[in-house]
């Protein structure tokens, strides 16, 4: 079935995007090895083709060579047919991952992925994680720089808490905030969710398919290959599968009492939250791509969405490792800390 990709704005400073997105992560990082370079270009010409323009990377994916795989997939015409986001933030340091947010970073950073992209300006540039050092005033005032010199269109944040949206909506406006969403992560709902509402803030739900788990189930923890980043990830662990698969089976169950497949379903739950809502499921397959976009013609009740969220709310296991940062623990220092030691 052929599925009409609606468009929305994201935010209210003009971003237009596809209602679902494209994640190109697992394309070149974190879930395996790389996949051939072939492939994943002919996989992002059949999403833009599709009607798929909204393409989320990341300096940190490779690390680098996502955002060189996506320059490469754009030659011959197709960048301005696409919106591309990527992020800042995540610095390999004496063998360990650190976040960074000031200034001198921020902009060499951006100066970077433009070359790996091959583009004159980047859509939307996203703070990946907040740098808890630096106050967000500060990040913040060095991307409105680079958003009044033309280098990137739209600002975002990844994982930030909601006194930190506020704080970084007052220096420049946000567009869109990147958070992880779906059916089994929903810690968001009751601050940040509100808050961008408030605001007028673009929500984008990653990893909207539970890392996958709502797609394949235990099959998919049987399957991971060597070095696939989700065999450290709680709720994948042998402790909490037990219980964590009677909700891919729960999904599964109702997927096919509604002609679905279950990444269908745990994406229409994402789609049912709102019309400023864009999810970025990620795939390597065409085929795989092709089911998610059918995922933007399945309707749901609000009865069915309740029931969808009873079955996952049972779920066992954070949803990051304990090395992982989250909105949780994202607050900055005030402003005030910054000028009295520059
Ligand atoms: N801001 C952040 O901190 C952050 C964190 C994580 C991710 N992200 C972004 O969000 C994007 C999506 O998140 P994600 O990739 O972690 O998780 P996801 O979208 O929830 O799931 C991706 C997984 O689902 C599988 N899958 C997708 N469609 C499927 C289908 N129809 N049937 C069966 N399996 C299917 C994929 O395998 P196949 O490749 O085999 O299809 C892949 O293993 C990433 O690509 C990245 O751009 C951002």
């Amino acid at each position: 079935m052929t599925v009409n990709v609606p468009r929305i704005k994201l935010g209210s400073q003009g971003l237009e995007v596809s209602k679902q997105g494209l994640g190109c992560m697992g394309m070149s990082f974190m879930y395996g090895p790389p996949k051939p370079e072939p492939d994943m270009i002919k996989l992002i010409h059949h999403a833009i083709k599709s009607g798929v323009t909204f393409l989320d990377t990341s300096d940190v994916y490779g690390p680098h060579t996502n955002e060189i795989l996506i320059g490469k997939a754009l030659k011959d015409g197709l960048r301005e047919k696409v919106q591309i986001a990527t992020k800042f933030g995540f610095v390999q340091k004496d063998g360990k991952m650190e976040i960074r947010g000031d200034p001198e970073h921020v902009r060499a950073a951006c100066e970077a992925s433009l070359k790996r992209l091959d583009v004159g300006y980047i859509d939307l540039y996203y703070a990946h994680r907040i740098d808890t050092r630096v106050p967000i005033e500060v990040t913040m005032g060095e991307l409105k720089k680079l958003v009044e010199e033309g280098k990137i269109k739209y600002v975002g944040l990844s994982e930030a808490s909601a006194s930190t949206i506020r704080r970084a909506h007052a220096i420049h406006p946000l567009t869109a905030v990147q958070n992880e969403w779906s059916l089994w992560s929903r810690d968001l709902e009751d601050e940040i969710v509100p808050t961008c509402r408030e605001l007028g803030i673009g929500i984008v739900p990653y990893s909207p398919l539970g890392r996958g788990f709502l797609s394949a189930g235990p099959e998919l923890i049987q399957n991971l290959s060597e070095g696939d980043a989700r065999k450290n990830f709680p709720r994948f662990k042998a402790e909490n599968l037990e219980n964590n698969k009677l909700i891919y089976e729960r999904v599964t169950a109702m997927a096919t009492r509604k002609g679905c497949s279950p990444s269908q379903l745990a994406l229409a739950w994402v789609h049912h939250q709102g019309d400023d809502v864009c999810p970025i499921p990620g795939t390597t397959k065409i085929e795989n791509f092709e089911q998610n976009v059918g995922a933007l013609s399945v309707k749901l009740t609000p009865e069915e969405m309740n029931e969808l969220e009873q079955y996952a709310d049972a779920v066992k296991g954070d949803r990051h490792s304990s090395m992982g940062t989250t909105w949780m623990n994202s607050e900055t220092p005030p402003l005030s800390s910054w000028k009295a030691k520059y």
